[in-house]
């Protein structure tokens, strides 16, 4: 087992020495605002994936935010709170929001 891990490593190192051209990853900043329901954003939001993850959706309507972070509880199982899931919505539609409902 050990001369087969020796080995598997030792081929994955010689395939990663081949890759000898400069990788750029594009830098994209993105400004995070904060405000009313930020804090139950970052206590909730930020351990499964980061906030660009969240607001990469674009402004969107207030049922959308609502819907996406019942998702994260019903699908992911985040253990957020009902009132954390109210705040955390009303927060994303305020800072990324569009202005509709629906
Ligand atoms: C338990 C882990 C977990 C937590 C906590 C979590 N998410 Fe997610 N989230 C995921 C996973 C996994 C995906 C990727 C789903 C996919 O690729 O289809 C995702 C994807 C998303 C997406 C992309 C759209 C979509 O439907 O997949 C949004 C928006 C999002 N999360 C918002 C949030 C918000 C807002 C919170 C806080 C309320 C949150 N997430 C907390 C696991 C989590």
């Amino acid at each position: 087992m050990k001369i087969l891990l020796t080995a598997l490593v030792l081929t994955a190192s010689a395939l990663m020495a081949q890759v000898n051209e400069p990788v750029e990853v594009p830098y994209i900043a993105y400004e995070i605002k904060t405000g009313k329901g930020f804090d139950a954003v970052q206590a909730n939001c930020l351990t499964c994936h980061s906030f660009g993850y969240i607001i990469n959706q674009g402004p969107q309507a207030r049922a959308f935010w609502l819907e996406k972070t019942v998702k994260m509880v019903d699908a992911f199982k985040a253990p957020i709170t009902p009132e954390d899931v109210q705040s955390i919505a009303e927060y994303l539609f305020t800072y990324y929001g569009n202005g509709e409902e629906k």
